[in-house]
């Protein structure tokens, strides 16, 4: 799952990212986006206006998990079913069952969770078996991330299931007088291990904004390819 504390960090460009990657490595991804209300990953994955049923349609038994899923025309292999645009609490069991019906025929499947440690967190953090903390490189996105961490580990999370993804890192993000010094920082402030860094991207808001695909020769993509691949166990150096 995709989770951070602080909002706006790139939960849902993140996940997207990572499992249109993982989809064009051959993986067959479900992404299931638990932010009721702020809901983005239906543009991001180009899904808006093909989305029938949602979420809590399946979590309150409106209708079988199947009917949810909507494949992205942008990022073939990568399916989604999205969040409601209003209203609905996500809860553990229900998510668990379908996460259970769903595993015989995906790969991956990646929740991306809402700011904050509410129940969409909750509920991501009891089924998950890996977590991506996502960040911005601030002091204060930084601690709410350590307090994320914390809490995964403490609940039984293994140190090693949790990565770390600084984002929207840009020229000036480090140095004297940055109000972080350095990567390291970033690293040693939240207490795991790094996934990858992605730059301020151009590229990727304007992709976003008009639910449009990436292309695959962006730094975006080269990042995002980067993450999915260390995810599967490839050894791959930083890009950035
Ligand atoms: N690396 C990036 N470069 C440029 N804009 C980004 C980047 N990551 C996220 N954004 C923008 O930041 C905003 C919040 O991102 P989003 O993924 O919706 O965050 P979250 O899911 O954590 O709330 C969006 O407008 C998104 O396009
Ligand atoms: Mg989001």
């Amino acid at each position: 799952m995709a989770c951070s504390g602080k909002g706006g960090t790139g939960k849902s460009t993140v996940s997207v990212l990572v499992g249109a990657r993982l989809a064009s490595l051959g993986k067959r991804v479900l992404l299931i986006e638990l932010d009721s209300g702020l809901r983005s990953v239906d543009i991001i994955a180009g899904v808006y206006g093909r989305t029938v049923y949602d979420i809590e349609d399946v979590l309150c038994g409106r209708c079988d998990g199947d009917k949810a899923v909507v494949q992205s025309p942008l990022y073939p292999g990568l399916s989604v079913i999205s969040a409601p645009y209003e209203g609905g609490i996500v809860r553990t069991a229900p998510l668990s069952r379908l996460t259970a019906a769903m595993s015989p025929y995906f790969d991956f499947i990646l929740f991306d969770t809402a700011a904050g440690m509410g129940p969409a967190f909750e509920a991501g953090a009891a089924i998950c078996s890996r977590a991506l903390v996502v960040l911005t490189p601030d002091p204060v996105a930084l601690r709410d991330g350590r307090i994320v961490a914390d809490r995964l580990i403490a609940d039984g999370h293994p140190q090693d299931a949790l990565r770390l993804v600084i984002n929207r890192l840009m020229p000036d993000s480090f140095g004297k007088h940055a109000p972080v010094y350095d990567l390291d920082e970033c690293i040693d402030t939240v207490g795991i291990q790094l996934l990858g860094v992605l730059p301020e991207s151009r590229e990727l808001q304007r992709c976003a904004m008009l639910g449009e695909a990436l292309p695959e020769d962006c730094m975006a993509s080269l990042v995002g390819s980067a993450m999915a691949g260390r995810l599967l166990g490839q050894r791959i150096p930083l890009l950035v």
